[in-house]
């Protein structure tokens, strides 16, 4: 079986990445779509997102040879927990491949790759087991940068012919249009990254509420605005 596996990366944090993570798995999994979340962040807030034990066995466990059960959230849809695991010297020493060789023996149409902030070797797994990545960035200046560096991080693999994921996108985060910085996101992102498509996800109180009541956005409002944009960014992940 095939598998596509998604990583959500941006370098800073709390710009959306985890936000973005859950709200996919949402989307693909009421798409009867089997999917499942990795949580590279040691803070280990995707289980928390979505109401289940955020201190369960989970991503580090698989990059230390074990084999955790993933905690079910729904019929579709499992999550492997982050934790303080993932900062030990074990897992910041594994093989670059090592997330992407595990991954190829899952049973899931989909896996998700939530980044943590700041910790590139974490980042850098997700980055070679995903064949695309949505580089999250909110219109602050030093989340452009981040996003800035995980590009130059993709290209510079793709130069040294290494194996790393071959799509990106930007998803322009926590966008309100009356604010004028996030007004010029977009203008600004196309003068630089004129050949990587942008994604929106505008800010949405549903979407942090659905990170607050614990559930998946589609079950907390599945006709909200921030819904109907995770769903957009669903079909440029399945079909470009
Ligand atoms: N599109 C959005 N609309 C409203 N709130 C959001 C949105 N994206 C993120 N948030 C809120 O912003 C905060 C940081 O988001 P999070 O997804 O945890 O960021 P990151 O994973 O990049 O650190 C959280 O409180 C979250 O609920
Ligand atoms: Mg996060």
């Amino acid at each position: 079986m095939s598998i596509t596996c998604i990583a959500v990366a941006g370098r800073k944090g709390g710009v959306g990445k985890t936000t973005v993570s859950c709200g996919l798995a949402s989307v693909f999994s009421n798409q009867k779509k089997r999917v499942l979340v990795m949580d590279l962040d040691p803070q280990s807030n995707v289980a928390f997102a979505l109401g289940a034990d955020p201190t369960a066995p989970g991503t580090a466990e698989v990059l230390m040879g074990q084999n955790p059960k993933p905690l079910s959230i729904n019929s579709y849809l499992d999550v492997l927990p982050g934790g303080a695991e993932l900062s030990n010297q074990t897992v910041q020493m594994t093989h670059p491949e090592e997330l992407a060789d595990a991954i190829a023996n899952f049973s899931y149409e989909l896996v998700i790759c939530d980044c943590p902030p700041g910790n590139e070797h974490l980042e850098r797994l997700a980055l070679v087991a995903a064949s695309s990545v949505l580089i999250v960035a909110n219109a602050h200046p030093l989340a452009i940068m981040g996003a800035g560096r995980v590009m130059s991080e993709l290209i510079s693999y793709q130069e040294k012919g290494r194996k790393i994921a071959e799509r990106w996108a930007i998803v322009q985060s926590l966008i309100d249009k009356r604010r004028k910085l996030d007004k010029n996101l977009d203008a600004v992102l196309q003068e630089i990254y004129a050949d990587v498509e942008r994604l929106i996800v505008h800010q949405d109180t549903e979407l942090a509420l659905a990170t607050a009541n614990q559930v998946p956005i589609l079950e907390q409002a599945p006709n909200c605005r921030g819904a109907k944009d995770l769903i957009k960014v669903a079909e440029w992940c399945c079909h470009g």
